[in-house]
């Protein structure tokens, strides 16, 4: 198994069709008024943004105030944290509203989330890390946005931080005061708001999404929210992982509390799993897609494990991992190398090596085979670790990507 630490860098490429980037067809719309996950006002989601904390946010740069404002935010790192007075007042009163729980937030849920994380920790690392994030990859408005912003040239930061929020919505005290993950969708909430503003002035953005006005819109927000818990949850259903109703429904209602709180409408967000299977095959699954952007972003997401010397999360591995979860299309789409060992590998003995993990399976699994997909799930959960070992600010960035 050695060997296969060594496979080779993927090449990127260039060339896609800008019309395979067009706006995805889908009717993001609610017909009820109310208030819980799906229900809400009618709304056409492809051009609604998020426009107080977008007007805020373009003061702020346009008085000059982003370092006063991040030196602020800094200080605030726990959900029940006062705010510092040298926050301007209307963005203090934004936040102080925007970091309540919605109203149909349930504790018990919550709780049964908590769970959730615990049990299968070792999958949520490679799944949110890597499933989610390749997919981000492909999804061609996320990969525009993220390439031309900021991220697009820091992305390992990029990747430390948004381990971050995968690491806060799992933890014990996610939502109560003393967790962190009401700050960190607020303070995520405020950095799309940053890139709304910047990014129109990225000529390349510009021109290559011409249809778009502003970037990071309703719509786009529900597809990465699918990029995220729906496809964890598909991956564990497709690997036969016995996941408990209750703790599936508390995962669930995890992410619907920090979509309300990233400032997505509750129309959109879905009320229960079959809602957000129907929403994933129209809006997710269909818009996938390679472009050049994403392609670069791919590529750099390859060398994450090699970069920490992780032994076998080598960019082959990765690569070979990327077409077992995303398929040969995507794969192809990517550029990406078959790989000679790890292909047929991953095809032939995941599904037996989860049920052996699992305790539904006890035979017919190679010890060498069964250690290596174990260690690999290991180094997954080590890469993460390794990026939260920093402290980690979300902040306003003060550019786009240079590029
Ligand atoms: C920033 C999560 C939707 C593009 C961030 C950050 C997090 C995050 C945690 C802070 C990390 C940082 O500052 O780099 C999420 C989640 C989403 C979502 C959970 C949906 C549920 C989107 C969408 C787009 C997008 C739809 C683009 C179409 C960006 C960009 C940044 C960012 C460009 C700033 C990166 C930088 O330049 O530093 N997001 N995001 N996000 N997000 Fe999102």
């Amino acid at each position: 198994m050695e060997d296969l630490s060594r496979r080779r860098v993927l090449r990127v490429g260039a060339g896609a069709s800008a019309a395979l980037l067009a706006a995805p067809t889908f009717g993001w719309t609610a017909a009820r008024a109310g208030a819980a996950p799906g229900d809400g006002p009618r709304i056409d989601a492809k051009h609604t943004w998020d426009d107080e904390p977008d007007e805020l946010i373009a003061d702020i740069y346009s008085s000059g105030q982003v370092t006063k404002v991040n030196n602020a935010m800094r200080k605030w790192q726990k959900n029940g944290q006062g705010l510092s007075k040298e926050i301007p007042a209307d963005l203090r009163t934004f936040i102080e509203k925007a970091r309540e729980l919605p109203d149909w937030a349930d504790a018990g849920k919550l709780d049964d989330a908590v769970r959730f994380n615990q049990k299968r920790g070792t999958y949520l690392g490679a799944l949110y890390g890597f499933a989610s994030g390749m997919m981000s990859a492909v999804i061609p408005h996320e990969a525009m946005v993220v390439y031309y912003s900021r991220g697009g040239a820091q992305l390992k930061d990029r990747i430390a931080k948004t381990a971050k929020l995968g690491y806060d919505i799992g933890s014990l005290n996610a939502y109560q005061d003393g967790g962190e993950m009401a700050v960190t969708c607020v303070k995520t909430r405020l950095i799309h708001s940053a890139v709304r503003h910047l990014l129109p002035q990225q000529h390349k953005w510009s021109s290559r999404m011409p249809y778009q006005e502003k970037p990071i819109t309703q719509a786009d927000q529900m597809v990465t929210w699918h990029s995220l818990p729906t496809t964890v949850m598909r991956m564990l259903r497709r690997w036969q992982v016995p996941v408990d109703a209750r703790e599936s429904e508390g995962f669930l209602h995890s992410w619907q509390v920090a979509g309300h709180m990233l400032g997505i409408r509750d129309g959109l967000i879905p009320a229960t799993w079959k809602d957000a299977e129907d929403q994933s095959k129209v809006a997710l699954d269909p818009i996938l897609k390679g472009t050049p952007e994403g392609r670069k972003l791919a590529h750099m997401l390859l060398q994450l494990g090699f970069n920490l010397d992780l032994s076998i999360l080598s960019p082959g591995v990765l690569g070979a991992l990327t077409r077992f979860m995303l398929g040969d299309r995507i794969a192809t789409e990517l550029r990406i190398p078959r790989e000679p060992v790890w292909d047929p590998l991953l095809a032939a003995s995941w599904g037996p090596f989860v049920l052996v993990r699992e305790g539904l399976l006890d035979v017919g699994m190679p010890k060498e085979v069964y250690w290596t997909f174990d260690e690999m799930l290991r180094q997954f959960v080590l890469l993460y670790i390794s990026e939260l070992r920093m402290p980690i600010n979300i902040e306003l960035p003060y550019t786009n990507n240079p590029e």
